[in-house]
């Protein structure tokens, strides 16, 4: 398995990839649906491709397990999706992903790696804390991510926090 940044040919996969990783929230009462949800299109993923924010997990055979996404939004990388199919969950390779958009807000010189994720689920916010993520309580929270946070309320996501890890020097 390796992590890449993501090249045209792969933008095809990664609805595919994202709609199989969500199956993780069936078993998740309060949030099946969104097993069901909208997955980003081919067009934004194009974006943070051209913007070289986008980077793939493949294993051996060159099949796509997982991406993420992120953008430099003010000093800060900001990840805005990480995804692992279903059936590679549970490997190390959400955690390879992660590390990657670390390294990467490193070299592009932000100050800072930022997330919004659900605070309960076991496999987001405790997995974000657990790799050195901390929460940005409410007093903190700045206009970009208060409007990301009231833009994901808006679409029916509850529970959600937004996180921050220092990367800077
Ligand atoms: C979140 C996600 C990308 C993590 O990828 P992954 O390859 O499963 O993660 P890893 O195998 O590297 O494991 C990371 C940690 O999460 C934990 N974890 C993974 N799946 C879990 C599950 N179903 N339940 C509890 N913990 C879980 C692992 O134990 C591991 O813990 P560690 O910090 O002690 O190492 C993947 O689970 C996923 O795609 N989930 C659905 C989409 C999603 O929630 N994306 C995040 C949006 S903010």
């Amino acid at each position: 398995m390796r992590i890449r940044p993501t090249l045209e040919r792969d933008i095809q996969w990664l609805p595919e990839v994202e709609r199989s990783a969500a199956q993780a929230f069936a078993a998740w009462p309060a949030l099946a649906w969104l097993a069901q949800g909208d997955v980003m299109d081919r067009e934004r993923h194009r974006a943070f491709v051209d913007a070289g924010g986008s980077w793939v997990a493949e294993d051996l055979e060159g099949h796509i397990l997982g991406f993420a996404c992120a953008r430099l939004e003010d000093q800060a990388l900001h990840l805005h999706e990480v995804s692992v199919r279903r059936e590679a969950q549970g490997q190390g390779v959400g955690r390879m992903l992660l590390q990657q958009v670390v390294d990467a807000a490193r070299q592009m010189g932000a100050r800072e790696l930022t997330l919004t994720t659900f605070a309960e689920v076991p496999w987001n916010a405790p997995f974000y804390a657990r790799f050195g993520f901390e929460v940005v309580d409410e007093e903190s929270l700045n206009a970009r991510l208060r409007g990301i946070l009231a833009r994901e309320l808006a679409h029916g996501l509850t529970g959600r926090c937004a996180m921050r890890l220092y990367v800077g020097p």
